[in-house]
């Protein structure tokens, strides 16, 4: 997953979910956007585009069905958003309930709708949308041109073609969809109750509001079918694409030395010691560097930094595994896992843990859970073991574009 870019929020915008479907079509045990896909739920994945987009938690709300309360409480874990509101029998009921929890926006407020089925969602197109907003648009759609030919069919029985439908004006329609919060209510006011719409611009363009086309991605695709949801989980995983997997072990070690403080994975562990060494000492950093540049043959920390180099003197060592990591990048990669084990007596690594992954995450750009810190003891054997220093390893999981298939470099 890309950084979320959490510098930056949509002001004047929010971001309605609508997951309150059964997913009947895909069938299943669990409603589709509770599938997890490459480890997240798929309703995850759509909130974590708009996260990538630059909105903020609070900017946010979701659609649900109360029945599926649980399993919603389990994909939102550790986000803080602004509101969850049970849906209804219709999507365009549950969208109304779903406004329901932004009453407080104002009238020109912008609000997308999003579909939790679409997983694909860019920021290019999220911003896109939003500027269409800006300008004289009350209501805009993200849509692509229908690429295929499209012919009704003759029977429902037979499996025989009818009339050919000028696919020149069509577009198929996608989320999300944005509009002016007020002009979007007033819409909702005026519809019979008991017309049902499967998409919001169908809804305003009844009530004589113009909906601007914004050209979308054909990526953004739905969630609909079992065949959907295989083509996501490939393209999520990189899984039938010409990717192939590298792993790469990196190991370090550095001296204890007079001092009060160790600084592991980026964070300062209070301590009777410190480590020693050219840079911060920093042996699980130093450790991670090296795993992430064995993975893409890509040489080791010392032939990038070498120690003889004064201007890396007393250098924090993140500036070495943002460099291992924009390697990856230019090479077409993306980090998958790294596992660090820490070797020490002393300090306690344990209460430090979540903090390390945190951190270890941040100069990465990958969320925690690709993140995992273990510690061992030798159990009071070899250098370790007598606290002269602390030992660390890593493994480093890339995905890497296939050199066989001609895609590398
Ligand atoms: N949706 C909703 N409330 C409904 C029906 C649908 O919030 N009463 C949401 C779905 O959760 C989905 C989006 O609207 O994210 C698009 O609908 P669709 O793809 O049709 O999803 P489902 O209705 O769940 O699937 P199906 O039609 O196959 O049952
Ligand atoms: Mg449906």
């Amino acid at each position: 997953m890309e950084k979320p870019a959490t510098h930056f929020t949509k002001s004047g915008a929010f971001v309605l979910i609508a997951a309150a479907g059964s997913g009947q079509r895909l069938g299943g045990d669990l409603p589709k956007q509770y599938r997890k896909i490459a480890g997240k739920t798929i309703l995850r994945h759509a909130i974590d585009c708009f996260l990538a987009a630059g909105f903020s938690e609070k900017q946010m709300g979701v659609v649900i069905d109360p029945a599926h309360k649980a399993l919603y409480d389990e994909a939102v874990r550790g986000l803080d958003l602004r509101s969850v509101s049970y849906g209804d029998k219709t999507r365009n009921k549950s969208v109304y309930n779903g406004l329901l929890s932004f009453i407080y926006a104002k009238d020109k407020d912008k609000i997308l709708i999003h579909d939790a089925a679409r997983p694909f969602l860019r920021p290019v197109e999220i911003d896109k949308l939003l500027s269409a907003l800006e300008q004289q648009y009350q209501a805009a759609t993200l849509a692509v041109p229908v690429a295929d030919t499209l012919r009704y069919g003759e029977q429902a029985n037979k499996p025989i073609l009818g009339k050919t439908v000028d696919r020149n004006e069509l577009w198929a329609v996608q989320t999300p969809q944005g509009f002016h919060y007020g002009a979007l209510m007033e819409a909702y006011g005026q519809i019979e109750p008991s017309r049902n719409y499967t998409d919001e611009t169908s809804l305003v363009s009844d009530c004589g509001i113009d909906v601007a086309i914004v050209e979308g991605h054909r990526q953004n695709f739905k969630i609909t079918t079992q065949d959907d949801l295989e083509l996501a989980a490939r393209l999520m995983t990189g899984a039938g694409t010409n990717m192939e997997t590298r792993t790469g072990a990196g190991f370090d070690v550095h001296a204890f030395t007079d001092g009060n403080s160790v600084r592991l994975c980026g964070v300062d562990i209070p301590h009777d010691r410190k480590l020693s060494g050219h840079s911060d000492a920093d042996v699980g950093l130093h450790a991670i560097t090296d795993a992430l540049l064995g993975a893409i043959a890509a040489g080791d920390i010392g032939s990038h930094f070498p120690p003889s180099g004064p201007q890396w003197k007393g250098m924090e060592s993140s500036v070495f595994l943002e460099k291992a990591v924009a390697l990856v990048k230019e090479k077409g990669g993306r980090i998958t896992h790294i596992d660090l084990t820490l070797i020490c007596e002393a300090p306690k690594i344990g209460p430090h843990r979540e903090a390390m992954q945190a951190r270890v995450a941040e100069i990465c750009g990958l969320s925690p859970d690709r993140i995992s810190i273990k510690a061992t003891t030798t159990e009071g054997l070899g250098f370790t073991g007598r606290k002269e220093g602390i030992a660390a390893q890593a493994i480093a999981t890339v995905m890497l574009p296939d050199s066989e298939c001609g895609h590398a470099e």
